[in-house]
């Protein structure tokens, strides 16, 4: 049966002006004028019979005109302007082929003037947002809550869509993103083999529970001094995966006048080191043809011993023994070297022990880390806890993974690939705009912007999340096409997002400082309609990490808490 089945007399009004997909109608009745809102949708009739067209609502006049009456010749005030302007945004169709009640996000026809508009209310509402949730759900669907215009509906996304090509999710801090993000955790966990990698920068999300999510945290000073290893959740990223550019950002200053003779340098004895251990380990294949970019472990104090060689180098010259070509070059290189290694807080990078240097320990991680539930034994949506990593190399750090989820996707057979999804959380912190981007930014941004532009082949998504959109690198949100934007109260974050909203919807933006927490507003892909959608609450809550001061102020202090504080600051660990 049509869904619509409007009588002439219930009409709002009718078309007066059509421009492309923006409509404006002239309203005669005042009751309803005075009720419609922005954002809400109205239905026209179309020029092609069983179609109507769907609009959203993005702007109410009513205005008195001051007229001069020329027959009176006194000024005539109760001219009204009563408009109602509309932006298209879709067609339903009474059958297409088999199916009834079809919505579909293009345009089959336009309005013709004087076409009748009625505002798209009540049971037929309920029933239009019906049919709209479920064109969405095919099989185990992924849904994020209720319509605020309606909520008898449940909002389904199109779970292909909403990872085939990058989401984003901004929204001030405290205006839902970590909730909603663990929704999503939450509904991915329940696939059988699905695959996802969750950068967790305050260790927020370590409340999420299920068989589903297994919890992994990069090794902090306490973690490597109990000797903790992969079987306990705990992560070392050796630095033989850093890729040489990553490797030359920590150790040489680009500053210093032997910047360049260190990173030759570099390359070469890397590429030594590298060669040596595939020589120990009679690995011929690979010898052939690695690179110094290769995932081949080296030894660390068989580089440093090179460098400290070639530092203090003498060579025969034509008397005595003179000063080699890079004599004292590389001190500074040498200096910043000993002390990263020493660096406790750097234990996950240089104090793996002899387990992160076998040749097979790769796999281990990458089992660890790429492999879902039946492959790893304990949960295919992998939770890293990040809060342990120094801020000033957490770029390298979370790139690093993110590089070797690329690299293992890229490498394996098209037959073999199963689909991954990165879930970047704090995105503005490693994935900023180029502009104000150093060394260690630039390193991280290039391998995102890669996976955000060539990531869809190699079946690996970008889910990225942030509270300040106008910080995150504008590359990577112009390859999102799924956005779920909660409230923003900065105009500059809210710019971003109006200008990534097709033009006809640029009115609908200016909800975005209006939404509630927990509501969210969503376009895209993944969405037949842009829709306003109030977020349903998590199973278990990511730790927001929200402090009452006032009601603290009230309680008893915790005993020796400054004790325990200096003490864990000179220790480098929380006891
Ligand atoms: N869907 C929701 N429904 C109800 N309350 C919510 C919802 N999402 C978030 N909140 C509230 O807002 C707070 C902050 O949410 P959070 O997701 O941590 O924000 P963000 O990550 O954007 O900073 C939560 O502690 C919770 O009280
Ligand atoms: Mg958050």
């Amino acid at each position: 049966m049509a869904l619509f089945n409007f009588q002439d007399e219930e009409a709002l009004g009718s078309v007066a002006s059509v421009d492309t997909t923006n409509i404006v109608i002239d309203v005669e009745n005042i009751e309803k004028l005075v009720k419609l809102q922005v954002n809400h949708l109205a239905v026209l009739q179309s020029s092609k019979p069983g179609q109507h067209l769907i609009g959203l609502i993005t702007q109410v006049t009513r205005k008195k005109l001051d007229g001069y009456n020329e027959a009176e010749g006194e000024q005539e005030s109760d001219f009204e302007l009563n408009l109602c302007r509309i932006a298209l945004i879709g067609t339903l169709l009474d059958r297409d082929g088999e199916k009834e009640n079809i919505f579909r996000r293009t345009l089959e026809s336009v309005p013709e003037i004087n076409a009748n508009c009625f505002s798209l209310e009540g049971e037929h509402l309920t029933n239009f947002m019906r049919i709209i949730s479920n064109t969405a759900a095919e099989g185990q669907s992924l849904t994020l809550g209720k319509y605020t215009l309606d909520d008898h509906a449940i909002a389904y996304l199109n779970g292909n869509k909403f990872f085939q090509r990058h989401a984003f999710i901004g929204g001030s801090t405290g205006s839902g993103k970590s909730w909603t993000t663990a929704r999503i955790i939450e509904q991915m966990a329940n696939l059988k083999t699905s695959n996802a990698i969750v950068f967790d920068l305050h260790g927020e999300y370590s409340p999420l529970k299920g068989e589903g999510i297994q919890h992994y945290k990069v090794a902090g000073p306490g973690d490597v001094e109990a000797k903790k290893t992969l079987d306990d959740g705990v992560l070392y990223l050796p630095y033989w995966l850093l890729s040489y550019e990553a490797l030359v950002s920590m150790f040489v200053d680009r500053s210093d006048q032997n910047a360049p003779n260190q990173a030759m340098i570099m390359a070469r004895e890397i590429n030594n080191a590298k060669r040596n251990y595939l020589e120990a380990g009679g690995q011929q294949d690979i010898l052939d043809n690695f690179t110094v970019d290769s995932p081949v472990p080296f030894d660390l104090s068989e580089l440093l011993d090179n460098l400290n060689a070639i530092n203090i180098e003498m060579v025969p010259g034509s008397r005595v023994p003179k000063q080699g070509e890079f004599f004292g070059k590389l001190a500074r290189m040498i200096a910043r070297l000993e002390n990263k290694l020493s660096d406790r807080r750097l234990g996950f990078l240089f104090q793996g022990g002899d387990d992160v240097l076998e040749f097979n320990w790769l796999e281990k991680l990458s089992t660890g880390v790429l492999g879902s539930t039946s492959e790893n034994g304990r949960g295919g949506i992998k939770i890293i806890n990040f809060s342990e990593v120094p801020s000033d190399i957490l770029p390298l750090i979370v790139s690093l993974v993110a590089r070797v989820a690329f690299s293992v996707q890229q490498w394996t057979p098209s037959t073999l690939r199963h689909p991954v999804a990165l879930m970047c959380d704090e995105a503005h912190l490693y994935i900023p705009q180029r502009s104000m981007a150093d060394a260690a930014d630039d390193i991280s941004i290039d391998i995102f912007e890669r996976i955000a532009k060539e990531g869809r082949k190699y079946g690996i998504s970008l889910v990225v999340i942030s509270q300040r959109p106008s910080e995150v690198n504008k590359t990577m949100l112009s390859q999102c096409s799924n956005f779920i934007s909660m409230r923003l109260t900065n105009s500059d974050d809210q710019n971003v997002i109006k200008k990534l909203l097709p033009d006809s919807l640029g009115g609908f933006s200016d909800i975005l400082p209006t939404l509630d927490t927990g509501e969210a507003l969503v376009v895209g892909d993944a969405s037949l309609l842009p829709s306003r959608i109030r977020i349903d609450q998590p199973n278990n809550k990511p730790d927001s990490g929200t402090v009452d001061f006032w009601d603290e102020w009230q309680d008893d202090v915790p005993a020796d808490r400054l004790t325990i504080a200096i003490d864990n600051w000179r220790k480098q660990s929380i006891q």
